[in-house]
């Protein structure tokens, strides 16, 4: 696998390739590679000829008092991880690279809606950076296809949303959540979790398929959301939100509305914010 760091040799590669005739997949990351990412690689793999994976570290969509600086950056070891599942080149970045004029002056993209939401309400801007980053890098790639995980869920309606209303020439793939044998959602902050949050994390799993079973017995969402909060709080948790969401636009639903939903949540564990959801109609 090739590693480029700047936009004129990604480009040169990829011209290669579609000269060929050859489909690209494009799974966008920042680094700290688990199977989670690696799942994401191997339905690139599926669905087209050649697969770029993307490593950076975004600044635009960490908040000021986020983990931007202290996010883990492990170049090294992502190289070998995505060279052992068939990634034919990783495109590694610098700021200066994505943001020619520097981040704080760099053109924005603005979702609407669907951004004012959940993770949007709690950490403001942050899907303004990831817009902003994802459109550049789809503008650098020139892919045929991206895949998303749903482990963030609200992140890939916000990109199939901004796909689909800027007419961006590339199909949105969604790939399933992979979790730990314990139900936990892997995740590069799950390593900051002390031994004892670790064994709790798995809750915020529990919670959701709780959820679920007891919605399909008719209990009402605003009910079932409060509950698992309690729930959470009483574990040791600081819950940010648990909702159930229309899973299309992320809209609550009306009273009886049953198809079509998700859970989601975010909580904080110690200084770990750590975020899951479950579709509720078993996909
Ligand atoms: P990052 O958190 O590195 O995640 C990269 C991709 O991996 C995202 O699509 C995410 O949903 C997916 N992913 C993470 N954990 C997963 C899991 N357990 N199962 C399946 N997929 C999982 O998301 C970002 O980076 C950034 O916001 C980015 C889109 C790269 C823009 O900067």
């Amino acid at each position: 696998m090739q590693t480029v760091h700047d936009a004129g040799a990604l480009r040169a590669v990829v011209r290669g390739w579609r000269a060929a005739g050859q489909t690209v997949g494009f799974v966008p990351t920042m680094g700290n590679l688990h199977a989670g990412h690696f799942s994401l690689v191997r339905l690139a793999r599926a669905r087209a000829d050649r697969v770029v994976a993307s490593v950076f570290v975004n600044p635009t969509q960490f908040g000021p008092n986020e983990d931007f600086s202290r996010y883990p950056r492990t170049l090294a070891q992502d190289q070998a991880g995505l060279a052992e599942h068939d990634c034919d080149l990783l495109f590694a970045p610098d700021v200066a690279t994505l943001y020619p004029y520097g981040a704080e002056h760099t053109v924005r993209l603005s979702v609407p809606q669907i951004t004012e939401t959940l993770e949007g309400a709690h950490r403001p801007g942050h899907f303004d950076g990831v817009a902003t980053v994802v459109c550049k890098l789809f503008n650098l790639v020139q892919a045929d296809l991206a895949v998303f995980g749903q482990k963030d869920f609200q992140q890939l309606k916000v990109i199939e949303r901004m796909v689909r209303d800027l007419a961006l020439p590339v199909k949105v793939i969604a790939a399933p959540t992979q979790r730990a044998a314990d139900g936990l959602a892997l995740s590069s902050r799950n390593q900051y979790l002390s031994e004892a949050e670790r064994a709790l994390a798995p809750r915020i799993h529990q919670v959701l398929v709780q959820m679920r079973d007891m919605l399909g017995k008719g209990h009402a969402p605003k009910v079932l959301e409060q509950a698992a909060a309690g729930q959470l709080e009483r574990a040791g948790f600081v819950p940010d939100y648990v909702a159930i969401r229309r899973a299309d636009d992320l809209s609550e639903p009306v009273a009886g509305e049953r198809t079509g939903l998700v859970g989601l949540v975010a909580a904080r564990l110690g200084s770990t914010r750590l975020i899951d959801n479950l579709l509720f109609d078993g996909t």
